[in-house]
């Protein structure tokens, strides 16, 4: 007779509570804190966040080995809740989950964050300090509201970071691409990261690809799950489960798939061209 094993989850896929400590920032894109004590966290990683009802990931945007935080814009109904939420309030945390960008044998890197693809990179940008990498970072966002949080980047030895604006606001006005050609001109890197909206992303790329041989990207896809078991956040020919597998990517792996900067699936599985 076959017996019929429980399916184990590791104790990361296993939602715990958490009372909301700190909140920070302006009301389009607050960063929240959770403590949740020692943990194995690295950049790159995601929990998945619920609260009221929603469930939505989010990238790891700060940890300090108590307290761990998440940058969220208001972008729809769930990110808008937990924007508007107030200390003391209780979230379900769901993580660590996912890959990591690569933190070892570089010495220099540029990273590319647009939007809140800013996040998980500013993360690895803290976890780099006091390694003696090499860090140029170039942020971009709507307006300075947006990247104020990543200003404790500004003034760490070896850095550099170039926040750029759609309005006069940032330091620099302009795409967070026009500043590339500028970066490569002035140094050489072993490793480029990127994350943020996927047409920014692809054209970070053309620019950078002929002159830094490591290219990682953190892709965004919509996931229900976040652990592995629903199918939705697979992407096209290479079947890699951008929750499971990814959400970091190699630049080789991501271009053997034809919807790595074509289109990606909304919440009901239906193509969306970007
Ligand atoms: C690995 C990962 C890390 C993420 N990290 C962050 C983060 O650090 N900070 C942050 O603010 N957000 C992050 N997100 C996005 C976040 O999970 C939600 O998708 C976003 O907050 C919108 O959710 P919503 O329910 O508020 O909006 P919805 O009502 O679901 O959608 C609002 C609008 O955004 C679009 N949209 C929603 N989700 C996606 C998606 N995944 N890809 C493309 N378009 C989408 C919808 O089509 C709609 O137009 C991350 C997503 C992933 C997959
Ligand atoms: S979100 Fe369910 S498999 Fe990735």
């Amino acid at each position: 007779m076959m017996s019929e094993k429980p399916v184990l989850l590791g104790s990361n896929k296993i939602e715990q509570s958490f009372k909301l400590v700190k909140v920070e920032g302006p009301s389009v894109q607050r960063t929240l804190y959770f403590k949740i004590g020692k943990a194995d966290v690295l950049p790159g990683q995601f929990y998945m966040l619920s609260h009221n009802g929603g469930q939505k990931p989010f990238s790891i945007s700060h940890y300090d080995g108590d307290l761990i935080g998440f940058t969220i814009m208001d972008r729809g109904k769930c990110s808008k809740g937990m924007v508007d939420a107030k200390a003391g309030d209780w979230f379900g945390l769901t993580g660590p989950l996912g890959n990591t960008f690569t933190t070892t044998n570089h010495k220099s890197y540029l990273l590319i964050g647009g939007g809140v693809g800013t996040a998980p990179l500013f993360f690895l940008a803290s976890h780099l300090q006091g390694t003696g990498a090499r860090v140029d970072i170039l942020f971009g966002a709507r307006n300075s509201s947006y990247l104020d949080y990543s200003n404790t980047l500004i003034g760490i030895e070896n850095y550099t970071i170039i926040q750029c604006g759609e309005d006069d606001s940032c330091a620099v006005q302009g795409l967070v691409t026009d500043s590339i050609e500028d970066r490569l001109k002035k140094h050489t890197y072993n490793t480029c990261c990127i994350c943020g909206p996927e047409p920014m992303v692809l054209a970070a790329i053309a620019k950078v690809r002929d002159s830094i041989p490591s290219i990682e990207i953190s892709m965004e896809r919509y996931m229900k799950c976040g652990i592995g078991l629903c199918g939705s956040c697979v992407i096209d020919q290479i079947a890699a489960r951008v929750c499971e597998d990814g959400p970091v990517f190699t630049l080789e792996e991501l271009e053997q798939s034809k919807e790595f900067g074509n289109y990606h699936r909304n919440s009901e599985g239906i193509i969306e061209k970007f």
